[in-house]
């Protein structure tokens, strides 16, 4: 114990009460500054005597190192609950699950008309895309529709502006006018060979696309997806209309003992004309028939629309249900859920 203990326990007490480290230096002022009660003691030496100056000067050494250890280890403390403070405001839970972003993906009734694209594909089909907003000639009168067929009737078709006054334009109803439309280029292109009495290269396209009808329930959207089938040459039967779509279904439903059932029809533009109904044997579905197409050999009306000889080109078409193909498919109930856009129905398919 020496007289200066006081004072180096009274700077630790005040070091100890700052809170900050600017209150801090201040604290140290006191002590340590210029007139600080140090430097008042050692200014006090100069009056005294040689071997007193000695021994007293020690002593006060001995408490300033005292209190500049006290100091300094409050200045660390206050450093340290400063950086905790900042790491405490700035905290970071890494164990939270990371916000992902969606990767999105193919809506079901694309990844189906992908399917349909690659399996006729395979089979030689071209794949054509032709305009939503049709003439009435394209979507009607080219493929053999007399002007008072029950199918134009103001119930089914969505009309728009444009076109002739008594036969406006139209959201196609079906994309059968791509069968018209895609074979009037194909003759066009091969005109000099036709002219000259050479065989053409066959007609062999799908047309997959939006259609539209005034129509709306649980199975039926005013717009709906379906996809032109046309095949036509010098020798296209019924029967080659009954291999391709019968491979074209077990292919897509991957499965070899689907049965397929044609049955008679009528459609204006074909001649026999056919329904397609198909039936699982085995599956949830098992044993019912499903319609999932209409089809037939093209009626020579609608050939000669094409630009082509009716007693030399013969052929075959079909009109699917792309939307309906995928709810069979994937067993979905509802075909409104396709277009709904709810996320939670839509990432089940991916
Ligand atoms: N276009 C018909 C419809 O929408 C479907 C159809 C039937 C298309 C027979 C065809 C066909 O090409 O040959 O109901």
């Amino acid at each position: 114990m020496n007289e200066l203990d006081g004072l180096v326990d009274s700077a630790r007490q005040r070091f100890a009460q700052a809170a900050t480290p600017a209150d801090l230096e201040n604290a140290k002022a006191q002590f340590l500054g210029k007139s600080g009660r140090i430097t008042e003691l050692m200014k006090g030496l100069a009056a005294l005597g040689v071997d007193e100056k000695k021994a007293r000067g020690a002593v006060i050494n001995q408490a300033k190192q005292a209190i500049e250890a006290a100091l300094t280890a409050r200045r660390q403390e206050l450093a340290e609950a400063e950086l905790q403070a900042h790491l405490k405001a700035e905290a970071l839970d890494v164990t939270l699950p990371g916000r992902q972003r969606g990767i999105g993906g193919l809506h079901p009734v694309s990844l189906t008309l992908e399917r349909i694209e690659a399996i006729f594909g395979s089979m030689g089909f071209e794949v054509a895309q032709g305009p939503e907003i049709e003439s009435d000639w394209f979507n009607f009168t080219a493929l053999n529709t007399p002007e008072d067929h029950p199918a134009r009737s103001m119930h089914d078709t969505f009309y728009v502006e444009g076109g002739p006054v008594n036969a406006p334009n139209l959201l196609r109803t079906h994309t059968s006018p791509m069968q018209i439309r895609h074979a009037v280029q194909h003759v066009k292109k091969h005109r000099a060979a036709l002219d000259a009495g050479r065989a053409m290269p066959e007609i062999r396209v799908i047309a997959p696309g939006r259609t539209y009808r005034v129509d709306s329930d649980a199975t039926h959207s005013p717009m709906f997806h379906q996809c032109e089938g046309l095949w036509i040459g010098e020798n296209v039967s019924f029967k080659d209309l009954k291999v391709v779509f019968t491979d074209f279904c077990r292919t897509f439903f991957e499965s070899d003992d689907l049965v397929l059932r044609f049955r008679p029809s009528f459609f204006p533009f074909t001649e026999p004309s056919a329904e397609v109904d198909i039936q699982f044997q085995r599956g949830p579905l098992a044993g019912r028939w499903l319609e999932v197409a209409g089809s037939g050999e093209v009626h020579p009306n609608v050939v000669r629309n094409m630009g082509l000889d009716p007693e030399r080109y013969i052929g075959f078409a079909f009109g699917m249900g792309p939307d309906r193909l995928t709810m069979l498919r994937y067993g979905v109930n509802d075909l409104r859920l396709f277009f709904d856009g709810d996320i939670r129905f839509l990432s089940q398919f991916q």
